[in-house]
Formats: C-alpha cells, structure tokens, sequence
C-alpha cells in the first residue's frame, strides 16, 4: 500500500486528494495549519519521521491572491518558507514531494498557451511567492514535482463558483470580467491528475520537474460565469438573469491579474499520458454536490 501525507489536507485541492485516495486504497495521513504549520521545521521533520510516508503532497498555501499584496509577509512564510522546509524534510527522509503551484507565476502577457519551458514573470506577491517557493523546491529537494494549475473551483472554500453563486442569489445582473482567460480547474480533476502521477512515479519512472495542468477548455471570467448560471439557473433561489462583461480596469483588485494564463499541458501528456478533462463536467457534479443531487 502506498503512504501519503497530504499538507493542507482541508483544502479545496488535499480535501479532495484525501478523499479520492482513500476511495483507491493509498494509506493517507493528512495534516491542515492546526496539527502542522509547514513554517515549522522542526515540526514537519517530527512528522515525517512518526510516518515515513512515501510521498508528500502539498496542497498547502497561502491562496488569498488580493490579501497576499498587503500581507506579503504571511505570503512567503507558507508559499516560500513552507515550500522549503517541506523539501528540506522529504530530502533529508528520502521522501518525493509533490507540490502545487499557480498559472499566476507567469505575467500573461503571451498570446498563445504557456508550457514549461517559457519565461516565468509573476505580477503579484501571491504569484512571487510562489514562484520563490518552486525555487526552493528545486533547490532542495531533487526528487520532486511541481504541478503548476489553472483557477481551481470546488464545493469548499472560496472560490470563484462559491461566490458568483452567493451574487446569483442576490442580483438580476453578475458582472464578470471579460478580459482575462484562462482554464477552470475541478479540484477533484487535480487529485486525480496527482494520484496518477503517483501510481506512476511508484512503478520507477523518475520523472521529476515540473508540469503543467488545468482542466480543458480556455474561458474567460464571463464564460466561466455563464456557464455557472446555466447550471443553476432553474433553482428556485436564483434571481440573476444575466452575466455582464467588465473589463479589468474597470473592476479594481488590490492584485493585478495576468490576461492570459492557458497553459499547454502537452507536456503531462507525453509523460504520463494524462488527458486534460474538460472543467464543464466537474462544474455540473460540483453543482449537483451542493444541491444534493448525485
Ligand atoms: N485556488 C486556486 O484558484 C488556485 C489556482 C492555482 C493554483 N492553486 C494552488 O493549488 C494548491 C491548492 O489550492 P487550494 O485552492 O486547494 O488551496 P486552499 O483551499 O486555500 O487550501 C490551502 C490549505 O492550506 C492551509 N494552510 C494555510 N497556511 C498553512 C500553513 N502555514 N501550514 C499548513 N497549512 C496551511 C489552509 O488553511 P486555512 O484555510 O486555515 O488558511 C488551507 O486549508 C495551492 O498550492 C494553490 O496555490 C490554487
């Protein structure tokens, strides 16, 4: 039986990862900031040793991309800090890790998708830390990979579906920007994506580095809202009617967006021959998981 220890296993991402790898067999230990503070060294070290997992997988971070710009302190100590002390743990146990990163290390700039090799440039703290945190990843730890994704949305948390569905219940118009586009992501999808790279990596590949993942199907804000209030809009408690472009300069955010974050996850395919799925579907069971339908 494989052993993994999920950081962050409260997460939108390590609730779903835990869940999903119990239902497949995987021993999993999972830990959230209460039991295990990855600004702790000493910490993670203890708890490495008490499970001498096979692998870590860390879905912990510090996600609050608008908070992160006048919290850049808190930022760096769990995206960067913990980053390191994690890597630092596993090298010393001998341990893979797998960790999670951001599209938001790149500036958006670009026109067409953005695979591993290109230029990293994040325009805000969230993203600089997280970039610094994949630094020390490599720095550290040689037997590692880290999985950059798109926008994540789950039933928990606070994500962009969450809260367009609280403004869907309230207004007749939801406004959504339509100028930044980018890959919707099933934190479930993500979980399997992990777990399969697992599987593979246990059978001896040694594969480590980075790689690319989001679900299938660019969108923009407005696209992604759409689809949200198709999937509701026959509930009795929704009143929004439609979805209004913006664009961003017109709907200010203490962090700057990049424009355009698809990523080409050619790479994950060639490697493990993992299949991009296409967000639509995990929305409606996401949906359908908050109405209580199956
Ligand atoms: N959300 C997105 O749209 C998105 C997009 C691209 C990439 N990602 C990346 O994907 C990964 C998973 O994202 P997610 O949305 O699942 O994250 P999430 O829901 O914000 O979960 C992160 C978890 O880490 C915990 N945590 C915070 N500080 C910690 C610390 N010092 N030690 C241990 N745990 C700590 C959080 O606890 P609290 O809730 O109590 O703070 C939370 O339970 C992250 O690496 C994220 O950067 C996310």
């Amino acid at each position: 039986m494989i052993k993994i220890l999920v950081t962050g296993g409260r997460g939108q991402v390590g609730a779903a990862l835990c869940q999903r790898a119990e239902k497949m067999g995987f021993a999993v230990v999972w830990y959230d900031i209460d039991d295990l503070d990855l600004a702790d060294l000493d910490q993670i070290n203890k708890i490495v040793m008490e499970h001498r997992p096979k692998y870590v997988i860390n879905c912990a971070s510090y996600s609050v991309v608008d908070l992160a710009e006048s919290n850049p302190e808190d930022a760096y100590r769990i995206n960067c800090d913990g980053a390191a002390n994690l890597a630092t743990a596993c090298s010393n146990f001998g341990v893979t890790l797998m960790h999670l990163s951001t599209d938001y290390v790149f500036d958006g700039e670009g026109k067409l998708p953005i695979n591993e090799m290109m230029p990293v440039n994040p325009i805000n703290i969230f993203g600089h830390s997280k970039l610094a945190g994949e630094e020390q990843i490599r720095k550290h730890c040689e037997q590692h990979i880290i999985l950059r994704v798109g926008w994540i949305f789950s039933s928990r948390g606070n994500n962009y579906v969450l809260r367009s569905l609280r403004q869907m219940r309230e207004e007749k118009e939801v406004k959504a920007v339509d100028d930044q586009i980018g890959c919707p992501t099933d934190a479930y999808d993500v979980a399997r994506v992990l777990l399969a790279m697992v599987q593979q990596i246990d059978c001896g590949i040694e594969v480590w580095g980075t790689y690319h993942y989001s679900g299938a199907e660019a969108v923009t804000w407005k696209g992604f809202a759409e689809a949200i209030l198709a999937a509701v809009k026959q509930q009795p408690d929704i009143v929004a009617e439609k979805i209004v472009a913006v664009a961003s300069d017109d709907w200010p955010t203490r962090a700057p967006r990049p424009t355009n974050t698809v990523m080409d996850c050619y790479k994950i395919l060639a490697t493990f021959g993992i299949r991009q799925r296409p967000w639509r579907a995990g929305l409606v069971k996401v949906i359908n998981s908050l109405t209580e339908l199956d």
